[in-house]
């Protein structure tokens, strides 16, 4: 063979496998998540993974980092330009669009799955990372500003994070309001040109108002006496603000008005909120999202309120086991461990362990199959992690009956009828 040709293909960098030991913990959140819509009344939606790359360009806005520099986008066959999502907000307005869903009527979507974005990897970002979002359309009021955030908060509370997330909220007006303010903005930094880095020189005449967003020291006094948006608002989104913040005061919710909050992509107008961690590093933003009304239209469609945000997934998992969050029951495992000690008693084994499933069905029972030695099958009982292991000898053949051993515990083992099987496990094992 030659040596290419041996030589070990590996996973694109920045792309994760999720590997046995590591799925339990994502089962459990995704778990609660699926729980927690259904509680809310939201409805899930999947689109594809790939869409038309204009889709993108003409949502999140031509001269975002998303857009410029991030997107995975090549030519299909047909030389039609497609691009691996880089997040589910756009592709959401596109299918709800396309299947009228926003016609006279108002929606609450969440999904989740995988986004693309070539950013440089580190602890919490990466190539391919995976988002719980959720999307609202047709409401204009704050109370579905609130409705999201108060889902978002519930979510912390359930995972024990709440104490360990802070809510940054803003507000970007309306269109015309922070096109005003964009003027004065600019008129100051133009002011301020020689303490300007080249990022954000380049962003001035692109997109000025992230040059707010910057964490560079030097720029940090300067930044300090911008015009605040705040202060330029529209009287329509103050009021919206005014009544978002008093609806999370009612609700006991804790947040920070963080008046530098813009976001990295170019649809929101109104609320923007972020919840972020200091437990993390540098990647400490673990949900985002804000109000998009001006969206649908841009897509073609009709004027359309619509809030929404995403959550990622890694992010989540990784403050979740840094705070040991997750619970033992649910890393995986199972209860019981089914072990023929012979050969001669696999079919006894097979059938009572289909009869044992039918019974007990919340019951993880896990069968050995592979034969070997006892002292062999005995080790993989063990490595089962199962507290009972339910043997099946020569003996127990003859008496219709089972051994019990106890795995975890310095306990007698238990001889059991057959028949009798299904009550004691019930009784033993918490399932
Ligand atoms: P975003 O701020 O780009 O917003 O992403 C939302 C969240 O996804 C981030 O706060 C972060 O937790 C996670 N995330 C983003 N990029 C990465 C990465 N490279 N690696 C790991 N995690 C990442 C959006 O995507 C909007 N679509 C949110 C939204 C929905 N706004 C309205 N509706």
């Amino acid at each position: 063979m030659s040596k290419s040709a041996a030589k070990k293909i590996q996973a694109i960098r920045g792309m994760n496998d999720l590997l046995p030991s590591e799925s339990p913990r994502w089962q459990f959140f995704e778990a609660k998540v699926r729980q927690l819509m259904h509680r809310y009344g939201f409805d899930e939606i999947r689109t594809p993974i790939v869409e038309q790359t204009a889709l993108f360009a003409r949502s999140i806005g031509e001269v975002t980092d998303i857009v410029e520099k991030e997107m995975y986008t090549f030519d299909d066959r047909n030389g039609d330009s497609l691009t691996l999502r880089p997040e589910g907000t756009a592709s959401c307005v596109r299918a709800a669009m396309e299947h009228g869903l926003l016609h006279n009527q108002t929606q609450r979507l969440w999904y989740q799955g995988p986004m693309f974005r070539h950013e440089r990897p580190q602890k919490g970002r990466y190539r391919q990372f995976h988002q719980v979002g959720v999307e609202t359309y047709g409401f204009d009021g704050p109370d579905i500003d609130a409705e999201v955030i108060l889902l978002s908060a519930r979510l912390w509370q359930e995972l024990g994070l709440l104490e360990h997330v802070t809510l940054e909220l803003n507000s970007l007006g309306s269109t015309e309001a922070r096109a005003a303010y964009r003027d004065k903005l600019v008129a100051y930094f133009d002011q301020h040109h020689d303490v300007l880095d080249d990022d954000s020189k380049r962003r001035l005449t692109s997109n000025p108002l992230r040059i707010l967003d910057s964490k560079n020291p030097a720029m940090a006094e300067m930044l300090n006496g911008a015009p605040q948006l705040m202060d330029h608002l529209d009287d329509e989104s103050r009021t919206h603000f005014e009544q978002l913040k008093a609806v999370l005061d009612a609700a006991g919710i804790n947040y920070v008005v963080n008046p530098r909050l813009v976001r990295g992509l170019d649809y929101y107008c109104r609320t923007v909120f972020e919840w972020t961690t200091t437990a993390l590093g540098s990647q400490g933003t673990v949900c985002a999202g804000g109000r998009y009304d001006g969206l649908v239209e841009q897509l073609g469609g009709k004027p359309t309120p619509a809030v929404g945000f995403a959550m990622g997934i890694e992010r989540l998992i990784l403050l979740l086991e840094t705070l040991d969050l997750i619970p033992e029951e649910a890393l995986g495992g199972c209860d019981v461990y089914l072990l023929p000690m012979d050969d001669n008693a696999t079919i006894v084994a097979l059938t009572l362990a289909e009869k044992l499933r039918s019974e007990l069905p919340t019951l993880r029972l896990q069968l050995h199959c592979g034969g070997g030695s006892f002292k062999s099958r005995m080790k993989k009982a063990d490595k089962s992690n199962a507290p009972v292991a339910v043997l099946l000898g020569e003996d127990e053949l003859a008496e219709q009956a089972v051994t019990l051993k106890f795995l975890r515990d310095d306990r007698e083992q238990l001889r059991v009828s057959q028949a009798e099987l299904t009550a004691t496990l019930q009784n033993l094992v918490p399932h």
